[in-house]
């Protein structure tokens, strides 16, 4: 009986190096924009406690009640596999004390993340996010900064994208305006979808987010949040917008925009792209001034954002460009080792090098070489020649040294 065929798990995928090239260009690109502002490199587990994300992301959230990878491990604790990255960063800002560090504290991570959703086009079980956290300062310039930089990342990869902004005020704001739309919400109950009568007293918010006809016509008359910002949340979202409109950067304000996730307070804001179809969110995020203390810290506000890997490889027209090789060739048997100590000189010297490594014939190594788009043969036999894949012209070399010498320097030393 044959054995049954073995296939990546549902929702998930390979990466294959033509794809993993477009990954790493997008990785450098993004380390390199976030690092230049100051945010440095961090990572956290794959999976945390349970109770983390409970706590942290919001127990009626469509993630915690629905998506959550979760298991016991022999031990007999809660694990889950992280849904997303921000819990996990706030927890580690506790747990490190890096409140009594410089504030504000600037993390930036990228790396799987994972999530129990119906697979479709750009939506994955398993997925990356790139990610920038700042966390301990309230100022309006880290929310201006980071919405910068992630339209900055989106447009150097050639993302398309509109960016919706809203502000959500603080928790009182939040939940005395909460009872004003359930309030909405219960008289004109009936024209609700059942989906969002359900929710009225959990997260009366996620009804702005039904495609349902009945439900969109009630929320056009609900009342809006950004109407009953408290003063100082108000002025703080109009200096972000200031920040914004000085950098010339594009935004919706958009008061219906909701995020899937709990914590967030004042500045939220979403980039989407029209090419991504249904899931067309590529990255988004916002602030989070009491996240850090529903975690057992203290008082700290944070604002940060995350983007999806697949979705910005999808949506961008970016191309990774690769360092073309040179092609070590073996003539003979013979010269088997030294067309491989060749191959590691070269690299050591900084050229990126390919030795054969198959048996082919020397007609076969120059087509292999012609097809990895070679910049220069070394044929290595009784003497060696350098062969330039451009001009086609060949010369003769009197050692490795001097075969190194031409490729690398692009001439001979003589
Ligand atoms: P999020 O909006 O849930 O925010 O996810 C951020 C991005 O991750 C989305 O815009 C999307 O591109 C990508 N993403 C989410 N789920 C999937 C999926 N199933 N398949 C493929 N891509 C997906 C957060 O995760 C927050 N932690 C962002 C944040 C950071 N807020 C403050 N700091």
């Amino acid at each position: 009986m044959a054995a049954p065929k073995l296939q990546a798990p549902r929702g998930t995928f390979d990466v294959l190096p033509a794809d993993g090239r477009r990954r790493d260009a997008l990785r450098a690109l993004a380390d390199d924009l976030l690092g230049r502002a100051g945010y440095g490199p961090f990572e956290s587990p794959v999976f945390e406690d349970t109770a983390l994300f409970a706590r942290g992301v919001g127990a009626s959230t469509d993630i915690v009640q629905k998506e959550m990878f979760t298991f016991e491990d022999k031990g007999g604790r809660s694990l889950t596999l992280r849904p997303e990255g921000t819990a996990g960063a706030c927890r580690a800002y506790v747990e490190h004390g890096m409140h009594k560090q410089p504030q504000p504290v600037k993390l930036r991570y990228w790396g799987p993340f994972f999530r129990h959703e119906t697979p479709q086009a750009g939506r994955f079980r398993q997925f990356g996010q790139i990610g920038a956290e700042a966390l301990g300062s309230d100022d309006p310039s880290l929310d201006a900064e980071l919405i910068l930089l992630l339209d900055g990342l989106l447009e150097r990869f050639g993302v398309k994208s509109r960016l919706r902004l809203s502000s959500l005020g603080d928790a009182g704001t939040r939940e005395s305006y909460g009872e004003e739309l359930r309030a909405h919400l219960r008289d004109r109950e009936s024209e609700l979808s059942e989906e969002v009568r359900g929710r009225i007293d959990t997260n009366p918010l996620r009804a702005f987010d039904s495609d349902h006809a009945g439900t969109r016509k009630v929320m056009a008359a609900a009342p809006r949040l950004l109407d009953r910002l408290r003063p100082d949340d108000a002025e703080h979202f109009a200096e972000v917008r200031a920040l914004l409109d000085d950098a010339g950067v594009g935004y919706d304000l958009d008061p219906t925009l909701v995020r899937g996730l709990d914590y967030y307070t004042r500045t939220v804001f979403e980039f989407e792209s029209p090419s991504l179809g249904a899931q067309s969110g590529v990255g988004g995020g916002g602030r989070y001034d009491g996240l850090v203390e529903q975690l057992g810290g203290p008082a700290t506000p944070g604002v940060g954002w995350a983007a999806g890997v697949e979705r910005i490889l999808l949506a961008g027209s970016a191309d990774s460009t690769s360092e073309p090789p040179v092609y070590v060739a073996i003539a003979k048997d013979e010269h088997r080792r030294a067309a491989f100590a060749l191959a590691r000189e070269l690299r050591g010297a900084g050229v990126a090098a390919q030795v054969e490594q198959a048996g082919r014939s020397i007609k076969g190594q120059m087509k292999h070489a012609d097809r990895l788009d070679a910049s220069a043969v070394v044929i290595v036999g009784d003497e060696i020649e350098v062969k330039d894949m451009s001009t086609g012209e060949r010369v003769s070399v009197a050692d490795a040294r001097e075969a190194i010498a031409v490729v690398a320097g692009g001439g001979t030393s003589r």
